[in-house]
């Protein structure tokens, strides 16, 4: 696996393995990786000749008051599960040489960046929005790999995409789980034993919503309130949103007549934490 820390050397990377290869597999990552994001890994190798995974904790998606200084830096353990899965690029670069003094330029997707965790993390998606778009022009890949577990960061990339004509196909893969249910995601890690267990009403409330669906409810308003009635059975996590949307647009559906997407994000203690499924009738 070449490590790149610098554009220049990935650039020349990628543009080497695009050459004697043929399609080039990108999956972006903040790392602290776990099965979650090795299986957007395993997509990648089957999909494509050459996969390059990109680390880069980055700061312009993180407000004030998150959690970027304490986010899960593992380096050397990132590097050795990846060598495992046989990526052939690794892209790790520092904050300044992704944001040397003086930019400010963003790309921002209007409208849907404001909605779900756009409305609770004001700038979120203008720093993944921007940031994805400099990955896509450094590493130029054929495919990138993205999970349904962010499913609003999904959408806002597959509008970005299609506005500014990136020649990239974004590919979806599904939520990987702990085997009780919780969705996977490197911010599990700063769960206690109590939260980590009160953190799996987010799928209860889920599953609520399922199963009220499947015996044939179909008014967006019921399952929302009968989720939030799970939500509240667990008195220590706070709910951000339990919303029940289109999945291209992010805007509220009332009656759930195609395919649908239901989101949730609540607070276990300090943690925020989000889950979703999508129903087809
Ligand atoms: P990060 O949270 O590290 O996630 C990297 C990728 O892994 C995202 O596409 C995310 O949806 C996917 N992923 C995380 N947990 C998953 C799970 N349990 N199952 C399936 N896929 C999962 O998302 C980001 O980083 C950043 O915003 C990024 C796109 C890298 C831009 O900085």
């Amino acid at each position: 696996m070449k490590v790149c820390a610098t554009i220049p050397e990935a650039r020349a990377a990628c543009c080497d393995a695009r050459t004697s290869r043929k399609r080039l597999g990108l999956v972006p990552t903040m790392g602290a990786l776990h099965e979650g994001h090795l299986s957007l890994v395993r997509a990648a190798k089957v999909q494509c000749d050459a996969v390059a995974v990109s680390i880069f904790v980055n700061p312009t998606q993180f407000g004030p008051a998150e959690d970027l200084s304490k986010y899960p830096r593992q380096f050397d353990r990132d590097c050795r599960l990846l060598e495992k899965e046989g990526v052939e690029i690794l892209f790790a670069p520092a904050v300044e040489e992704i944001y040397p003094g003086g930019a400010v330029t963003w790309v921002v997707v209007e409208g849907l960046s404001e909605k779900l965790d756009g409305r609770s993390r004001p700038g979120h998606f203008r720093g993944v929005t921007t940031i994805v778009s400099k990955l896509f022009h450094i590493i130029e890949p054929d495919d990138a790999f993205f999970g349904q577990k962010d499913a609003a960061q999904l959408a806002v990339i597959r509008r970005m995409v299609r506005d500014l004509n990136f020649p990239v196909e974004i590919v979806a893969c599904p939520i990987v789980r702990e085997p009780d249910g919780l969705a996977m995601s490197s911010r599990n890690a700063y769960l206690n034993r109590e939260e980590r267990s009160r953190a799996l009403v987010l799928q209860r409330a889920l599953q609520k919503a399922r199963q009220q669906f499947d015996a044939g409810e179909r008014i967006a308003a019921k399952l929302i309130s009968a989720a939030k009635e799970v939500i509240a059975g667990e008195p220590q996590v706070a709910l951000d949103y339990f919303e029940i949307v289109d999945p291209d647009m992010l805007d509220p559906v009332e009656r759930i007549s195609q395919k649908t997407l239901v989101g949730v994000a609540a607070y276990v203690g300090t943690t925020r934490l989000i889950d979703n499924l999508v129903l087809e009738p």
